[in-house]
């Protein structure tokens, strides 16, 4: 049997790798041992709750207000005990947050090939997304097995010369994620969501609203807080529902502007399966989640990206998901229009799936097989959209 690391952190990390989680655990060809660092408590906690799955090892590295160096040095040192006691085969990293090039240096360190999952995604602006641009590309550097979602990320592992045979399109396992959960419908826990749901039943519309980015705290969040007020004063028929980041610098810069406001519904950071249904509900998605940008189109919600650009231009390209930046004006008046322009609405409100078909998870598996030699891929995933 051959041991498997999957090494993750955060709440998006965490939706993303419990589909693989769950294939290597049925998989008679692989032990799967589970390392979370806990840079996310909470956020982390119910998602693994939600999909049952319980860490073997965990770092419980979270510092209120922590900083990129703390997180990025405990789990250097963390991970180098936990990778030289259990001795992997491999280890599994996701994306581009600081627990997953952190985890990939530190098993780089002691030669335990990188399996990066969602490989190649780029901005191609270093400074945005902060750190995430950085992250994934040192990454790349030193992974053993990239799996890019898209042609198109595969397209940005060549350019940086990856070799070719070392990349595999799998799709993103946050649509294995979404099609597990989504269909459930699953019911709402906070009473305020419980009432917005049926409120919807009568034909109310919903904006559902998500803010993080460390490159927008600061000024650019607080505009959003600015925007959200006016847009909800000017909407009183309109329902903004904001699962607010545990994050104290996201909710210092925008909560103080919603006080008050009988049309903005502020609650915690929902469990997975309430926020895929509370996504099912919307009308208008606002956010600069990476994860939310993937999910909501499959479910032909039109979004508007609070960023100045993006590593996910499929969705765009297929007319889906806009980006607006954080200017204030631009975004009450983005919102404006697809709440009003039906035209407008209409033309967004496509569902697409460039990011997956639900087998990504499978695909992982058969790639980590064939790199270890106990296996074979099997066929690439083919995102639709028709390019090399
Ligand atoms: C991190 C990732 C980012 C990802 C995001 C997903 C990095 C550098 N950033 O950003 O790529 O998009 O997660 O949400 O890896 N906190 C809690 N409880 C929680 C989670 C966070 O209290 O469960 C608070 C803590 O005060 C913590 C702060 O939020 O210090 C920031 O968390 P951190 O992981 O550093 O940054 P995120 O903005 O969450
Ligand atoms: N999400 C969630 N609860 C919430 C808000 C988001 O479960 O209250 C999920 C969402 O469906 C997506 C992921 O969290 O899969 C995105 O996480 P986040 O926006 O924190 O990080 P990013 O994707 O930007 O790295």
């Amino acid at each position: 049997m051959k041991k498997i690391m999957p090494i993750y952190g955060t709440r998006p990390e965490a939706i993303k790798v419990a589909p693989i989680v769950k294939a290597l655990q049925a998989d008679e060809r692989f032990d799967c041992v589970v390392a979370v660092t806990g840079q996310h408590r909470e956020m982390l906690d119910q998602v693994n709750q939600l999909f049952g799955i319980e860490p073997d090892h965990d770092l419980d590295i979270i510092q209120p207000r922590q900083t990129l160096n703390s997180i990025f040095a405990k789990i250097l040192d963390g991970m180098d005990r936990i990778l030289s006691e259990e001795k992997p085969d491999a280890v599994v990293v996701q994306g581009d947050t600081t627990t997953s090039t952190a985890g990939a240096i530190a098993a780089f360190n002691l030669q335990i090939p990188v399996v990066h999952a969602e490989a190649g995604l780029r901005s191609f602006d270093i400074m945005s997304p902060f750190p995430e641009e950085a992250n994934r590309k040192i990454t790349s550097q030193i992974a053993a097995l990239h799996l890019a979602p898209t042609r198109v990320s595969k397209a940005n592992l060549l350019r940086e010369a990856v070799v070719e045979s070392d990349v595999y399109v799998t799709g993103n396992t946050v649509i294995d994620a979404l099609l597990e959960v989504v269909d459930k419908k699953i019911p709402f826990t906070d009473p305020q969501l419980a009432e917005v749901a049926a409120t919807v039943e009568d034909g109310t519309k919903v904006v559902l609203v998500t803010t993080h980015r460390r490159e927008n705290q600061g000024e650019a969040m607080r505009g959003v807080g600015r925007a959200l007020a006016r847009l909800a004063t000017g909407n009183e028929d309109v329902l903004f529902v904001l699962p607010a980041h545990k994050n104290p610098v996201v909710r210092e810069a925008v909560l103080p502007y919603l006080e008050g406001l009988q049309n903005v519904v502020v609650t915690e950071p929902l469990a997975y399966g309430e926020f895929t249904h509370m996504l099912s509900l919307a009308n208008v998605v606002l956010t600069d989640s990476g994860g939310v940008q993937e999910e909501a189109p499959g479910l032909g919600k039109p979004v508007l990206v609070m960023r100045e650009n993006t590593e996910r231009p499929e969705a765009v390209e297929a007319g889906t998901v806009r980006l607006i930046g954080t200017a204030e004006d631009v975004v009450v008046e983005q919102v404006q229009t697809l709440l009003h322009d039906e035209a407008a609405y209409t033309a967004m409100a496509n569902a697409v799936n460039p990011y997956g078909d639900g087998k990504a998870a499978e695909r992982t598996v058969s790639g980590i097989a064939q790199l270890l030699g106990v296996g074979e891929r099997m066929p690439a995933f083919d995102d639709g959209l028709g390019r090399d």
